[in-house]
């Protein structure tokens, strides 16, 4: 099985960088789906790929049966998250199985969750970087496909230090996606 078959499914809540980046590497991304509006809609349009609103709510398994009747109508066989900021409950596990890929703005398994820059920057670490993983139904946890260590600098605030980690991760993502694709395992 090779990339080519492959239909991605990016799901994205934010500027959409790394949507921009695997999209710039020539990965088959067949749908993106936004939990809210934000500039990943307009990235996947430029690129002429459909985008998909499935709308934050209270009731998360409600949501996430919705996501993923919206990635099964666009065929998708890996699901790759991007700065997607909505926890998914069990069932895009059951239908996806390890076949759903993150990346995260630290070296997990430190400073896991919603504020993994700030948090970083707090505990006073020299070193942080982005982690990219098989997501599991426990959030930020998951077999580790790939590391990649940013120094943290003299004068960083968590947007200067969150630039550097998403230039690496623009990088790493990609490449770690398409290795996957070529060897699951
Ligand atoms: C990335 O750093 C990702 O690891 C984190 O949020 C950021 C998303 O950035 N969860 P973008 O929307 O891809 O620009």
């Amino acid at each position: 099985m090779g990339a080519v078959r492959t239909r991605i499914g990016v799901l994205a809540s934010g500027g959409g960088s790394n949507l921009e980046a695997i999209l710039a590497a020539g990965l088959p991304v067949a749908v993106v789906v936004v939990d809210r509006p934000c500039g990943a809609v307009a990235v996947a349009e430029a690129a002429g790929v459909p985008a998909e609103l499935v709308a934050r709510r209270p009731d998360r398994l409600e949501l996430t049966h919705a996501v993923v009747d919206a990635l099964e109508r666009h065929r998708v066989d890996l699901v790759v998250m991007a700065g997607y900021m909505t926890i998914l409950d069990k069932p895009v596990f059951d239908t996806f199985g390890d076949r759903v890929l993150n990346t995260h703005p630290s070296l997990l398994p430190s400073f896991p969750g919603a504020h993994a820059v700030a948090d970083a920057l707090a505990a006073g670490v020299k070193v942080t970087g982005c982690t990219v993983h098989i997501a599991t139904p426990e959030v930020d946890r998951g077999p580790i496909l790939a590391q990649e260590a940013v120094p943290v600098l003299p004068g960083d605030t968590t947007e200067s230090l969150h630039e550097r980690i998403k230039a690496v991760e623009h990088r790493l993502y990609p490449d770690t996606i398409r290795r996957f694709l070529q060897d699951p395992a």
